[in-house]
């Protein structure tokens, strides 16, 4: 049996992981739970955001299911390190995978189905700053190997996932060394998939082709910081970041979660969109090796909505009316 260490965290994160794991339980995929704390509120009851006990949970683990934290004001804790951060250090997730689809919502783009694919260990997000008199440097680090083995993960997911184009995001044209060498590997790991079309693209305009014309993109495979912006951006084209789901995967383990945040001001009134939760719970269920039931969780998640609308879709139906939904549906699938 797998084992799986769920982290609900803060805000809504406990509401959507909940239903996301009675919907693991209802697809019939048997799961050993093992639950862990991490957060704000964790720890104000530990005195830890991470405790000895969580690290462990998650060591034990074949994957984590995690809801969202919420951050301090930099006034109360100016040394706060990021706790979804030090997870995805920890389990060296080094590829966040990114999907955004129009999960059957009219008004959208139809069959709007991209992929991004991020570089999740290096970048900006791993970059020692130093403060002198001026001003403040940061020192960003993009190495081969961080860059060869993303592109790798996102090739090998297009192959295996039956997608056509890969796209590579840089702004090569302005940071030509860092840049450049992420596209040069990427362009050596394309070699290896004659069968996928590569195409490569800047930042800039990446961001507006996505906005006026996304069918054009199928997987892009892109730096950690242009991933964090433009996954916000396709999330957006999709209904918002209630439909966003995500993977975060190392060598040896994974962690999913939704890609919104905590939202306090939704927190415990039943009104958060649970489908993100749901359908990283039914990525999750494809890497634990039950690739059936994921595809009918994630089925089931498209069924409810297009029958049930959520709150920030424009409707009435509360998180655990929404659950119920997809359970329901599953049973049709
Ligand atoms: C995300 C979030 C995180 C990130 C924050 C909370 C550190 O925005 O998962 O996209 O920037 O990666
Ligand atoms: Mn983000």
């Amino acid at each position: 049996m797998k084992r799986v260490c769920v982290i609900g965290g803060d805000g809504i994160g406990p509401e959507v992981i909940a239903e996301a794991r009675q919907c693991v339980d209802a697809v019939g995929v048997k799961i050993e739970w093992i639950e862990a704390e991490a957060g704000l509120a964790c720890r104000g009851r530990t005195g830890s955001y991470l405790p000895q006990a969580t690290r462990e949970a998650v060591q034990r683990a074949d994957a984590v299911l995690f809801g969202a934290i919420t951050s301090p004001l930099a006034s109360e804790d100016p040394n706060y390190k990021s706790v979804v951060l030090e997870l995805r250090a920890m389990l060296d997730a080094y590829a966040n995978i990114r999907p955004a689809r129009n999960w059957g919502q009219p008004r959208l783009v139809p069959n709007l189905d991209v992929i991004v694919v991020r570089e999740n260990s290096e970048g900006e997000y791993n970059a020692p700053e130093s403060v002198d008199a001026e001003g403040v440097t940061t020192m960003r680090r993009i190495s081969r190997l961080g860059s060869e083995r993303v592109a790798r993960f996102g090739f090998d997911w297009a192959a295996r996932h039956g997608r056509r184009q890969v796209t590579c995001v840089h702004k090569a044209n302005v940071i030509r060394l860092a840049d450049g060498l992420f596209r040069d590997e990427f362009r050596m790991v394309a070699k290896d998939f004659p069968a996928l079309v590569t195409t490569e693209a800047l930042v800039d305009s990446c961001a507006h082709d996505l906005a006026r014309d996304p069918k054009k993109f199928d997987v892009i495979v892109t730096m950690n910081l242009y991933g964090d912006i433009l996954s916000d951006l396709a999330a957006g084209l999709t209904g918002g970041l209630g439909f966003a789901p995500s993977g975060n995967y190392g060598a040896r383990k994974a962690l999913f979660e939704p890609v919104h945040g905590s939202a306090p001001n939704l927190a415990g009134r039943d009104v958060a969109n649970p489908s993100a939760a749901i359908l990283s719970a039914a990525m999750m269920l494809e890497y634990l090796g039950s690739p059936a039931e994921a595809q009918r969780l994630d089925a089931a998640v498209r069924r409810a909505i297009g029958e049930g609308r959520t709150v920030d879709a424009g409707g009435s139906l509360g998180t655990q009316a929404f659950g119920a939904l997809v359970r329901r549906s599953l049973v049709r699938v």
